[in-house]
């Protein structure tokens, strides 16, 4: 995960809030203004990973207006934004950037094949030197084998055809968890309703121990991507993700099934020890 990488080369990482339309603008500056020695934003605008979130337009152009007063760079990671299969496409942030200070990233790793981790970098000239240096000493070059595969499905197939093949596979799995989760999970849950991505985050409320849950689930055959990892610095216990890509309707409708049993146990064991 990128929190991860940017940890290894020592940098301080800053959360900032988010609401239902992404990265709050107002909290982004409050960042800015107490962590003067920033170099970056980093931003998932689209379906967002974990919570599926996507930022409007005019929040886009806000963040760049907030980057360009306090000269920082913003890092748009875009994995996702390609497989909207609802509502309206936003256009990302680097389209309107006017003066190279977005580094758009990108890869064939969600829109064409998992195992194809093969992607591409839309920045200023010097610094896509520069990446290019950092990534000989890092890797050598990218797998030969993964972009061979990739040129020759380039070549002879249509990749937006794929991608509209995946997108409607995508847009029913996502009505089928989301129906199972208006129907089997218990009352004040918060969920996220993407219109696109991979993704759905759960919140559930009342300081809930995510561990417990966690283990909860596991005793009943269901599991989920605690929310804890996905923080770059102040968590907020009680979160998760869920992915309804890769699952049959059927297995969609029996995990979310066992899921809302096990926050309705957890909930239970919380309120007797906490003796309510
Ligand atoms: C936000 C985000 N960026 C980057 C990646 C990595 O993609 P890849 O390994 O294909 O470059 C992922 C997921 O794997 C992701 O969720």
């Amino acid at each position: 995960m990128c929190l991860d990488v940017f940890r290894t080369y020592g940098a301080h990482l800053v959360g900032v809030e988010m609401d239902d339309d992404g990265m709050k603008i107002d909290a982004l500056e409050q960042a800015l203004v107490a962590n003067p020695n920033t170099k970056f934003i980093y931003t998932i605008p689209s379906f967002q990973n974990p919570t599926g979130r996507t930022m409007p337009f005019d929040r886009r152009q806000k963040m760049i207006e907030i980057a360009k007063k306090y000269d920082v760079i913003i890092l748009e990671d875009d994995p996702y934004g390609a497989i909207r299969y609802a509502g309206d496409d936003v256009a990302p942030i680097k389209s309107i950037d006017d003066d190279e200070r977005v580094i758009y990233m990108s890869t064939f790793s969600k829109i064409l094949a998992p195992g194809l981790r093969i992607g591409w970098i839309v920045a200023e000239k010097k610094l896509v030197k520069k990446f290019t240096l950092m990534k000989q000493s890092a890797d050598v070059h990218s797998d030969n084998l993964t972009q061979h595969i990739i040129a020759k499905f380039m070549g002879e197939y249509n990749i937006d055809d794929h991608i509209a093949k995946i997108k409607a596979v995508y847009r029913e799995r996502e009505g089928v968890m989301m129906d199972a989760i208006e129907t089997y999970f218990p009352k004040g849950v918060h969920y996220s309703h993407p219109e696109g991505g991979l993704f759905i985050w759960v919140e559930v409320p009342g300081d809930i121990n995510t561990q417990d849950l966690f283990n909860t689930c596991i005793k009943n055959d269901v599991a989920f991507v605690p929310g804890e990892p996905f923080y770059a610095d102040k968590v907020i216990p009680g979160t998760f993700r869920l992915n309804y890509s890769n699952m049959t309707d059927e297995k969609i409708v029996t995990g979310i099934q066992r899921l809302g049993k096990a926050i309705e146990q957890t909930i239970a064991s919380q309120k007797v020890d906490q003796g309510a």
